[in-house]
């Protein structure tokens, strides 16, 4: 297989399971030196098992929780050289309407998703611009582009998010740090199962145009090809592997 990532050091947040893991084993596959990060030490160790078995390299571990954000960035910062960021973290919505959306849930959407992407990068920031390089993803999601009912509060959170990529694209620019963001459509993740039941997942996997939800790798082609050399000169996009939802709506 082909290294095009090779002498890449990537940061994935929140690559314990789900989406993450599967960004990060296929980084690791093109050939960047991969930092696992999670809240959770058992799954960010599985992960960094499975990308030992596939690649042979031994990836670096990072714990920490993103809602200690003053412990987090001081971790991020400790790193030393990070070329690419995958800000994918997250917390799902779980089908809340709004009269059910305390503070306190507010708060966690807000403090994992946008104070989250927003402190890490700010802690990359200091050695991409000494190096003039580096790439930034931002995770935000289809909810997004069109809004969903009952997960306001996600859809506000990965709105921000679109916000600080296109904002950040013009920022950045002068460094030639790219910033761009991919919004997953449907995939059937831990987060999905949490909030729809399989009954729920198969009506909604009939409507997509594509016939059937994203899976995992299909998200992080995306995230890999925005990694790479190809997209040096894409910054400010969002970008959206979502089954064709969007032409008909969801
Ligand atoms: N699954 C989908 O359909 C979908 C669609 C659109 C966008 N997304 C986005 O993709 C990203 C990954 O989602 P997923 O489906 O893999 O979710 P997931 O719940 O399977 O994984 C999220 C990961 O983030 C970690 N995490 C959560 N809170 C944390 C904290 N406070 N500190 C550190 N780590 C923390 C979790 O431990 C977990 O490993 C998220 O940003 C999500 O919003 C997912």
């Amino acid at each position: 297989m082909e290294k095009p990532l090779e002498g890449k050091r990537v940061l994935v947040t929140g690559s314990g399971g789900g989406l993450g893991r599967s960004h990060a084993v296929l980084l690791a596959e093109r050939g960047a030196e991969l930092i696992v990060h999670d809240i959770k030490p058992d799954n960010a160790n599985e992960t960094v098992e499975l990308i030992r078995k596939k690649t042979g390299q031994l990836a670096t571990v990072l714990i920490s929780n993103i809602r200690e954000i003053e412990e987090f960035t001081t971790s991020i910062s400790n790193l030393g050289k990070v070329d690419i960021l995958v800000n994918n973290a997250g917390v799902g919505g779980k089908g809340r309407k709004i009269e059910d959306i305390d503070i306190k849930i507010f708060d966690e959407m807000f403090e994992v998703h946008v104070r989250g992407t927003f402190f890490a990068t700010q802690a990359v920031l200091p050695q991409m611009k000494k190096n003039e390089s580096g790439k930034i993803i931002n995770i935000s999601s289809i909810f997004a582009m069109g809004g969903h009912d009952s997960v306001s509060h996600y859809a506000a959170a990965k709105s921000a998010i679109s916000g600080f990529t296109k904002s950040w694209a013009k920022e950045l620019a002068p460094w030639r740090i790219n910033v761009n963001a991919v919004a997953p459509g449907f995939v059937e993740t831990d987060m999905t199962r949490a909030s729809m039941s399989q009954d729920d997942i198969k009506d909604l996997e009939k409507k997509m145009p594509l016939g059937r939800f994203c899976k995992p790798i299909d998200i992080s082609y995306a995230v890999a090809w925005l990694a790479s050399a190809e997209t040096d000169m894409l910054s400010g996009q969002v970008i959206s592997p979502n089954s064709g939802a969007v032409i008909v709506g969801y």
